[in-house]
């Protein structure tokens, strides 16, 4: 059965090279991602997080390089193979990106429409499920406008599980949030990760949130990994630019 077996990692990156013009984004990812882990993807803006994001899921192609989920490469899958892996993950986008048009629910309900799923009890019973574990079934029939910041993140949180995937990718979950709010995603996070023993994907700007819930931290920095290791291993680690990161210093202040 795919997904169960633990000896090849989960999702495979190699030489993963991306351009955008004249400007090369990524130039030479390597990056294994094991079953179950939380894995947490940090580094300064515009080194391609999101970007390497996107094709883990298969909205962007390479250049050159691949990616591997379960040791078949993304690229070389059919329509059909590629719309059956990205229904394995679940995708929180940088800004929630809720259908302003629809409600919560409306907006939870639409990947398991979008899989083909027709039961109307069964869609029902499904975003319950999604709503109730974000805390977010009372404000079930709102529109997204009249949600603050933290329950848009949340009702984003609910469509990226509904399809149960096996993989969560959060692309900067608790950005722009209060510590509080940011606390409760981070839990949130942690308890789908427990609950469903789900291989979680993090990108954030947030130390706090990394030493909360990474397993593993992996920098991106000038278009290659530049760490990868455990938490207490980046707290450790003696180069002055993970210092600096850490601790929120441009470095240019002597
Ligand atoms: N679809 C695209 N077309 C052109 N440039 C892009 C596209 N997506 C991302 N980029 C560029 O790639 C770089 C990395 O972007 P991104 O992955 O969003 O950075 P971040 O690490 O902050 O998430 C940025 O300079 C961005 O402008
Ligand atoms: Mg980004």
């Amino acid at each position: 059965m795919p997904g169960t077996d633990s000896s090849v990692p989960f999702i495979r990156v190699t030489g993963l090279k991306k351009s955008f013009g004249a400007q090369k984004t990524l130039q030479g990812v390597d990056l294994d991602i094991c079953h179950g882990e939380t894995l947490v993807l940090i580094g300064p803006s515009g080194e391609g997080k999101s970007v390497l994001l996107k094709h883990i899921i298969g909205l962007l192609h390479p250049d050159e390089g691949r990616v591997e989920l379960d040791g078949v490469n993304l690229c070389s899958m059919t329509e059909r193979q590629l719309l059956i892996a990205r229904q394995r993950m679940g995708y929180l986008f940088q800004n929630a990106a809720l259908f302003g048009s629809l409600t919560v629910a409306e907006n939870v309900a639409f990947p398991l429409k979008e899989a083909g799923l027709r039961d109307q009890k069964q869609i029902a019973d499904r975003v319950h499920e999604a709503l109730d574990l974000v805390e977010l079934s009372a404000h079930k029939d709102k529109m997204p406008v009249n949600l603050s910041g933290g329950m848009r993140k949340r009702a984003g949180i609910a469509r990226a599980i509904v399809t149960r995937p096996e993989c969560i990718l959060y692309d900067e979950p608790t950005a722009g949030l209060d510590p509080v709010v940011t606390d409760v995603i981070d839990h949130m996070i942690q308890r789908m990760q427990k609950r469903f023993r789900v291989t979680s994907v993090v990108i954030t700007h947030d130390m706090s949130s990394v030493f909360r819930i990474a397993d593993r931290v992996v920098m991106l920095k000038n278009g290659v990994v530049s760490f990868n290791g455990t938490p207490g291993e980046l707290r450790a680690s003696p180069e002055p630019e993970i210092q600096n990161f850490i601790a929120g210093r441009s470095g240019l202040i002597a």
